[in-house]
């Protein structure tokens, strides 16, 4: 089976970035000059995937905006002859893409998040991408883990490794043998203490699973947080189907947090041959006066 639909969970208040996020969806940022969200649904194409689900709440309707069409911006910018800015717009919105949306009313974690589309995705395998994950490489990582997916017809998630003081930032995968960059689990944890961490395996904002999770969501009890984890539900999965993490080719920049966010616009930036020439100079500049 081929993996068709994309669930982007959204719904979040995106606090760590107030006061911008106060009336902007956080995945409205910009990294340099296109939304975070924008980057997420690209690749789910690049990954063959036609259907994104966006799980979204209440004030959030500027990301369904942004995938719909424009017409008076478009007439405008086609009247003044602006055509690479119109492509640039029309680009949002390509043929091949169907955009669904659906709300988790209350936030009560990624796990519940998924598990609202439950009706959207139905019976078949499906992607879920964390847009705050933002991934850099030469295959972006969807269509690294669906080419995958082609020969293993199994879930998986993309996994790197990240300091041990930082395992109680991420769900931790427990592994059984890895071969090849698949790493088997034999467990997975959510955001456990340095001291208990199976591993320094992280899991990342990429996953496909199949619709089993479902039916295991809707009766998984709050774990850490409070919340209702997608990684609880996946271990609990492993005891019926494998479960793989999927160590990736790329750069991730976690734009969750500022750090990482201003990492990704200053990577993206330096990657633009119209941006490099003023920013290598500033950039040599700044280093000498901080370093
Ligand atoms: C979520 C998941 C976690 C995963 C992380 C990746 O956590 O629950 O397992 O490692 O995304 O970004 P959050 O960042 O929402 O706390």
């Amino acid at each position: 089976m081929k993996i068709r639909k994309a669930v982007l969970p959204v719904a979040g208040l995106g606090t760590r970035f107030l006061p911008a996020t106060k009336a902007v969806p956080k995945e409205m940022l910009p990294v340099v000059d296109k939304p975070l969200i924008q980057y997420a649904v690209e690749e789910a194409l690049a990954a063959g995937v036609s259907q994104v689900i966006l799980v979204n709440s209440r004030d959030k309707g500027a990301l369904e905006d942004h995938f719909d069409r424009a017409p008076e911006l478009e007439e405008h910018l086609r009247s003044r002859k602006k055509y690479d800015l119109l492509q640039l717009v029309l680009d949002t919105t390509p043929e091949q893409l169907s955009v669904a949306s659906t709300r988790q009313i209350n936030p009560m974690g990624l796990g519940h998040a998924v598990w609202c589309a439950r009706d959207l995705v139905g019976d078949e395998p499906f992607a879920v991408i964390l847009p705050d994950d933002l991934v850099r490489g030469d295959t972006p990582v969807l269509q690294q883990m669906t080419q995958c997916f082609e020969t293993l017809q199994c879930s998986m998630v993309a996994v790197e490794e990240v300091p041990a003081c930082d395992t109680n930032k991420y769900g931790i995968i427990d592994p059984a043998h890895e071969q090849d960059g698949l790493v088997l689990a034999k467990g997975l944890v959510e955001k456990p203490d340095p001291a208990l961490a199976p591993s320094r395996l992280a899991l990342i904002g990429r996953y496909i699973l199949t619709p089993g999770i479902f039916d295991l969501l809707g009766g998984q009890s709050r774990g850490a947080g409070g919340e209702i984890q997608l990684t609880d539900a996946m271990a609990r999965l492993l005891e019926k189907e494998s479960v793989y993490g999927f160590r990736f080719q790329g750069v991730r920049y976690d734009c969750g947090h500022k750090a990482g966010f201003q990492l990704a616009n200053l990577a993206l930036a330096l990657e633009r041959d119209d941006l490099r020439p003023q920013m290598l100079p500033f950039l040599k500049q700044q280093l000498a006066r901080w370093s």
